[in-house]
């Protein structure tokens, strides 16, 4: 049902800015590591939701670029959660018919994390279930520059669609960040030009597939324009 409320030909796109990780653990007065590692653990329940409701891309803000900016001993487990992620859910993409692309820069990555990658990319690039993009040294500015340097002379209004789905720009039709922000912090500005935006203030490692699922009615009942008028008023 949810499948409706997409604009036309698009595949239905949620896209989430998982945020509250370090506070949810130092409201339990515990390191902000742990409030990572709980993070992790709920995307999976998150992933296996959004498989349940027919989304057709997920795409998940694990690391933004400015996040280097962080102590480097989180970096550095953040990191170590990303490595265990990659080879620990290979076998459960597989079995979920589930595709799992990382996006974002790779030139800063350690090359052991982008052998893993290419190595989860590759196995599961035939799952049709769910499409999921993890956002890892992501930012969308720097990925919007390198577009335009890169296409300068094919962008045209006419084929700035076709171009968009070239450069895996796909439209956002629901963006939701949990942990009480309202900002983008440089999570897909292009792709969002239309999305309905969902802001929820509970922590990350607390946002359930119930969660989910209350976000995800609340799109279904609002009332997407495009810029037009609704139909009813036009005819
Ligand atoms: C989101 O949680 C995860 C990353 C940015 C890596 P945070 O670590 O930003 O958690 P808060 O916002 O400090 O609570
Ligand atoms: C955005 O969260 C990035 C991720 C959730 C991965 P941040 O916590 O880094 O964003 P700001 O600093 O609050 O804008
Ligand atoms: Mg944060």
């Amino acid at each position: 049902m949810y499948k409706e409320q997409q604009s036309k030909n698009d595949a239905f796109h949620v896209a989430i800015v998982m945020d509250g990780n370090g506070r949810w653990a130092t409201n339990q007065n515990k390191p902000r590591f742990l409030g990572h590692q709980a993070g992790a653990e709920r995307v999976r329940e998150i992933v296996e939701t959004a498989v349940k409701m027919d989304i057709d891309i997920l795409t998940l803000y694990a690391f933004s670029s400015d996040n280097w900016m962080r102590p480097k001993p989180e970096v550095d487990f953040l990191m170590h959660l990303f490595s265990m992620y990659l080879k620990s859910e290979i076998q459960r993409c597989l079995k979920n018919n589930i595709r799992l692309s990382i996006i974002g820069r790779r030139d800063r990555l350690k090359p052991s994390i982008v052998k893993l990658i290419e190595k989860a990319e590759e196995k599961t690039k035939k799952g049709t279930q769910l499409h999921l993009r993890v956002a890892i040294d992501y930012s969308s500015r720097y990925n919007i520059v390198e577009s335009i340097i890169k296409y300068k002379d094919q962008m045209n209004d006419e084929n700035l669609q076709n171009l968009s789905e070239k450069l895996n720009m796909t439209n956002v039709d629901f963006l939701i960040r949990t942990g009480g922000e309202q900002r983008l912090s440089d999570f897909l500005l292009w792709e969002c030009a239309y999305a309905e935006l969902y802001f929820s203030d509970i922590f990350w490692p607390d946002f359930s597939e119930q969660n989910f699922r209350e976000a995800m009615d609340e799109f279904y009942n609002r009332d997407r324009r495009f810029g037009m008028i609704p139909v009813a008023i036009a005819i």
